[in-house]
């Protein structure tokens, strides 16, 4: 099947400049500029209430932005919004499958409401169901199905036309790993395709699978942006675990850490409650240099971990507070303003 016709100007599938919607004193999107060249993921991470559905919807026609511009595979999102409509993907934040059909009759509706043949509709509806893990429940009505099942269809219909351009808006909440997994797969085949993903996201997990780019948005404004290694540069790397055979070296391995004092390695911090030493890396050598500093005091390690910081922590690296949900709104502004300036 052909993908829908597009044209875009200067490769890039989306470009938006000085977007703003606000609901009465709610600054929700404050002033983005965002670029998604064409083919790529862009990631857009940022706590909740930092305005990524919001953006999201105004990229897809669904709010009329207050200010700003915003082309999306060429098209002008508030002067070309029929256009426009024909050529994206999206997976709203909440599933939006029809209760009453099943999931076959949703996914095939789809497909003939964005002009499929009936047979491209039948088929592209039994390849989606397959890839979804969703064939055995095909003909049960979607309003039985769970949570994850809604979500895997509503992701499912988004995909059916080969948007150019796709949006998914936390695509994976509430997904158990196993599916969350094939939605990631199902992401990478759409861009392996030609298609241009933009994702929103609370996990800095997600964005690393997936995303090029990323823009940290909060309260409405980006408050970083970069490829993904530059931030996760940015916010110290990762966090090494150490599991130490008996239990009792905890102490005495984060002792010969902090004596050791080795270049770029974070202090390392003693869990009792998880028997692990946490260790804040920014390099692979620095891994290695500090197994290998244990190996040679003797130690024996039962296992190694390294983990990718989360969103709080990205938060702390980038703007020196916890995300602003939890914070004093004051102070929070400050410290993205002092950012963003
Ligand atoms: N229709 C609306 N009317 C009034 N306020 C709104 C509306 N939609 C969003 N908001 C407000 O705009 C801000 C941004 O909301 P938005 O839903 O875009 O955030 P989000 O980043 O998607 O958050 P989450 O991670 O919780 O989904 C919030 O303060 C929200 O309460
Ligand atoms: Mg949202």
């Amino acid at each position: 099947m052909k993908r829908q016709e597009h044209t875009i100007r200067g490769g890039n599938a989306v470009e938006v400049r000085g977007l703003v919607k606000h609901f009465g004193d709610t600054k929700a999107v404050d002033g983005v500029d965002l670029e998604v060249p064409e083919g790529t993921v862009l990631g857009v991470l940022g706590p909740n209430g930092a305005g990524k559905t919001t953006l999201v919807r105004c990229l897809s026609t669904l709010l009329v932005p207050d200010a700003g511009t915003a082309m999306v595979a060429g098209y002008d999102v508030v002067k070309q919004p029929r256009q426009l409509r024909r050529t994206i993907g999206l997976t709203g934040q909440y599933a939006s499958v029809d209760e009453k059909l099943s999931g076959w009759e949703n996914l095939y509706m789809i497909g003939r409401l964005l002009d499929l043949s009936r047979k491209d509709a039948r088929r592209r509806a039994d390849e989606m169901l397959e890839r979804f893990s969703l064939t055995e429940a095909a003909k049960r009505a979607a309003r039985t199905y769970s949570g994850g099942m809604r979500r895997r269809l509503d992701l499912a219909a988004s995909m059916i036309g080969h948007p150019a351009v796709l949006y998914l808006d936390e695509p994976t909440t509430g997904l158990d790993p196993r599916t969350r997994n094939e939605v990631w797969d199902e992401v990478r085949r759409m861009v392996a395709d030609g298609s241009t993903v933009l994702l929103t996201t609370q996990y800095m997990e997600e964005a690393e699978q997936l995303a090029h780019d990323l823009t940290v948005i909060d309260r409405g404004k980006v408050i970083a942006e970069g490829r993904v290694n530059e931030l996760k540069a940015k916010v110290g790397g990762r966090t090494l675990q150490i599991r130490p055979s008996d239990p009792q070296e905890l102490h005495r391995m984060v002792g010969a850490i902090a004596q050791a004092g080795l270049d770029g390695v974070g202090s390392a911090t003693a869990d009792t409650t998880e028997g692990l030493v946490n260790v804040p890396i920014i390099s692979d050598e620095q891994l290695t240099a500090v197994i290998g500093l244990l190996g040679e005091r003797g130690f024996t390690i039962a296992g190694i971990d390294t983990h990718l910081p989360s969103l709080d922590e990205v938060f702390l690296a980038i703007t020196g507070q916890k995300t602003s949900v939890l914070e004093d709104e004051a102070t929070t502004i400050d410290a993205v303003e002092e950012v963003a300036a």
